[in-house]
């Protein structure tokens, strides 16, 4: 016996991500777990970012953004900015989280994450509803406790409201 699913929960667990955006005067952050890697040589990721959201407009400029990999006691401050836009608030001011110079992308780093992927836009794909940037890593650094393995970071369970990704399937 089968039954119809939200296919979205059978991707579960995954990364919850906090892509960083914009330049020394304008910068975002975005919650985003539709993320994984693409390539190992050259090394490439793929992000797919919602159409409309302010995160994709800002990369779409500056074809540049930072992957910072937040530790589980930060969920309440993923979760502000993915219900929150850019384009209302300063995600920095209103979660306190702490900008810092990246090393080679304008947008800055958040200084509370333990990794941290700088990537160069190779490619951009317009998907449904999202635009999925396939990103060159040009910079990879991470804390030392989580490189020792003395940190160790949660995978998402996508233990989210529902509504969030509930599927529209278009029966073929
Ligand atoms: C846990 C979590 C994961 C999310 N993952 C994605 C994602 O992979 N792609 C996406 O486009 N939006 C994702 N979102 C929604 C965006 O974070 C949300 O639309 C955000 O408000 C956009 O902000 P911006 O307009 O400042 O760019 C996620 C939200 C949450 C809470």
């Amino acid at each position: 016996m089968k039954t119809d699913v939200e296919y979205l929960e059978f991707m579960w667990p995954m990364r919850h991500f906090l892509i960083t955006c914009g330049d020394e005067r304008k910068s975002n952050i975005i919650a985003v777990s539709f993320c994984m890697p693409v390539s190992k040589e050259p090394p490439l990721l793929a992000c797919a970012i919602g159409r409309g959201t302010y995160s994709a407009k800002l990369i779409e400029s500056t074809k540049e953004f930072i992957v910072n990999l937040p530790p589980e006691e930060l969920k309440p401050k993923i979760y502000y900015c993915g219900f929150h836009s850019g384009y209302q608030v300063d995600k920095f001011k209103a979660t306190g989280l702490t900008p810092q110079p990246a090393r080679q992308v304008k947008a800055p780093i958040i200084g509370e994450c333990v990794a941290h992927m700088e990537c160069k836009v190779r490619q951009e794909i317009e998907t449904g509803d999202k635009i999925l940037f396939i990103g060159e890593v040009i910079e990879a650094y991470a804390d030392e406790a989580l490189v020792k393995g003395e940190r160790k970071v949660e995978y998402a369970k996508g233990d989210f409201p529902k509504k969030i990704y509930a599927t529209r399937f278009r029966r073929v």
